[in-house]
């Protein structure tokens, strides 16, 4: 969209007051001050504090009409045409009498020229002045714009640095460029600014800070949560089929590289037994692509929100697709899709989510998770919704060791000092949560004992452990069967 030819087809189409709501104030003035400029016509912009005077020059002066009435009267006064900014007027359009007097000046408009736009960060404009107004709305920057302000700001930092260049990473930079849309023409310009003169360049450890700060930027409720801890695939053991999914999808998905042929992917759902990764594996797709991560959590939006919780969901997937490229991670889906009654929030809940993933065009990939199969509508696993339904079962003897051995190195322990395939045969049936407490709790032990941790320690905790997939040996296996055909495996 291009700005200055739409304010000034609005100033031409002798409209008598144009309505700009901006917090970009400086730069609404700017764009006005060239149109009048160009129309050949005089521009006042007035304000409480200054009175009326010219806008294109700042002289300092007594200030002239400073009074909201005041320079109403004055205007209908004028003779002349012209344009006048009325800055913040928002606060005394409620006054009847400063109502019937724009309505005076709008409705002599075609007599004399006299056009006024009022300009405020919110505006409330009363009933009857409606039929006289156009509102103009200050476009986002494109994405040509972002590129050349960071072209400027990096210009701008070496120009105050004897032309010292700035250290740009090529694809560091096109990411920020990528993220900053969405934002408006300030907020955008403060992040490249902070993201350059922090240290003269642009690499990737100026991201996640952009991507925070754009989050909290964004308008919305606590829905969406950034979620700062993402892991890498290498904190995750086995799911190695996932793991190779996601790798050859990647670059598309970040634009690194593209090819016609392909669709940008969409999404997974990660179905599967309780600890044994999904929320884990979220977390890793994150900082596999190296996109930042939001959350939705559908059991808040239900129990919070109950009555409006449409509303949010679809705040949020707003929001998230202006967060793009990004993860949206929806953890425990059954739980805000669940419903019995067939026109329950639920319901509501679900063809919000279901339209949005069908017409979304934006890169968001959609990571769910979910370990009751029973509450899953029918809609929501039908293929061609996501683009894989993988099934995260029981890690099998190998990844059992390699969980351990992951967990025991984040907690600085070398695994090599221990019989991780002793272990790994000892805890068959157990997730990588009952894994890693186990060595938590032996931790524990060798703590309250004086001792190191060693691998009787670990075993006798194993022993102790009655897993979950014993305890429930029912649902993992019901789990189990439904998955086989219709998912494929993550491991
Ligand atoms: N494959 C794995 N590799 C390494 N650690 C694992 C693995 N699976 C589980 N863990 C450990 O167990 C913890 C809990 O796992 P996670 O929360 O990811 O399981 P989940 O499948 O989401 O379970 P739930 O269904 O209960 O939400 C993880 O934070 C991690 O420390
Ligand atoms: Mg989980």
């Amino acid at each position: 969209m291009d700005n200055r030819h739409d304010l000034a087809l609005i100033l031409k189409s002798k409209i008598p007051i144009v309505v700009v709501e901006s917090h970009e104030e400086q730069r609404v003035l700017t764009l006005l001050i060239e149109i009048a400029e160009s129309l050949g016509k005089p521009l006042f912009k007035w304000s409480v504090t200054e009175g009326l005077r010219f806008a294109r020059y700042d002289i300092d002066g007594e200030a002239q009409h400073a009074e909201p009435k005041d320079v109403l009267e004055h205007i209908k006064a004028e003779s002349q045409p012209g344009i006048y900014v009325l800055l913040d007027y928002h606060h005394f359009l409620a006054e009847p009498v400063h109502t019937r007097l724009l309505k005076d000046i709008a409705i002599k408009h075609s007599s004399v020229e006299r056009c006024i736009v009022l300009l405020s960060h919110e505006l409330e404009i009363p009933g009857e002045l409606r039929h006289y107004t156009a509102e103009f709305g200050l476009g986002l920057p494109t994405p040509e714009e972002l590129k050349s302000m960071v072209v400027d700001t990096a210009n701008e930092w070496a120009a105050g640095k004897n032309n010292q260049r700035v250290k740009a990473d090529r694809q560091a930079t096109k990411l920020l460029v990528k993220n900053l849309s969405g934002l408006t023409h300030g907020d955008a310009q403060r992040l490249v600014r902070k993201a350059i003169f922090n240290d003269g360049a642009i690499s990737h450890t100026d991201l996640p800070g952009v991507m925070k700060a754009k989050y909290d930027l964004l308008d919305r409720d606590n829905t969406l949560t950034f979620e700062y801890e993402t892991s890498r695939f290498a904190e995750v053991g086995g799911l190695n089929a996932l793991k190779e999914w996601l790798t050859n999808r990647r670059d598309i998905f970040m634009g690194k590289s593209s090819n016609p042929q392909l669709d940008t992917p969409k999404g997974i759902l990660l179905l599967g037994v309780q600890g044994c990764g999904k929320s884990l594996a979220a977390r890793a797709v994150a900082g596999a692509f190296g996109a930042p991560l939001l959350r939705l959590d559908m059991g808040a939006i239900f129990n919070k929100f109950y009555g409006q919780s449409e509303r949010n969901v679809r705040e949020a997937l707003k929001s998230a697709d202006t967060m793009a490229p990004c993860i949206l991670w929806i953890d425990e889906i059954e739980k805000g899709i669940a419903g019995q009654e067939d026109d329950g929030p639920a319901r509501r809940i679900l063809a919000t989510l279901l339209t949005w993933m069908a017409e979304k065009k934006s890169a968001v990939f959609i990571v769910a998770t979910a370990n009751e199969i029973s509450l899953l509508p029918p809609e929501l696993v039908r293929k061609g919704r996501f683009d894989e339904i993988f099934f995260v079962d029981l890690p099998d003897r190998e990844t059992r060791a390699l969980i351990l051995k992951i967990h025991l190195g984040n907690r600085a322990l070398d695994a090599d000092k221990f019989d991780l395939d002793m272990l790994a045969k000892a805890s068959d049936g157990f997730s990588g949560a009952e894994l890693e407490q186990a060595v938590v709790s032996a931790l524990y032990r060798a703590h309250a004992r004086d001792e190191a941790l060693n691998t009787a320690l670990v075993l006798k905790e194993v022993e102790d452990t009655q897993p979950l997939s014993v305890v429930m040996a029912e649902q993992v296996n019901a789990l189990r069967s439904w998955a086989s055909g219709r998912t494929v495996p993550a491991h």
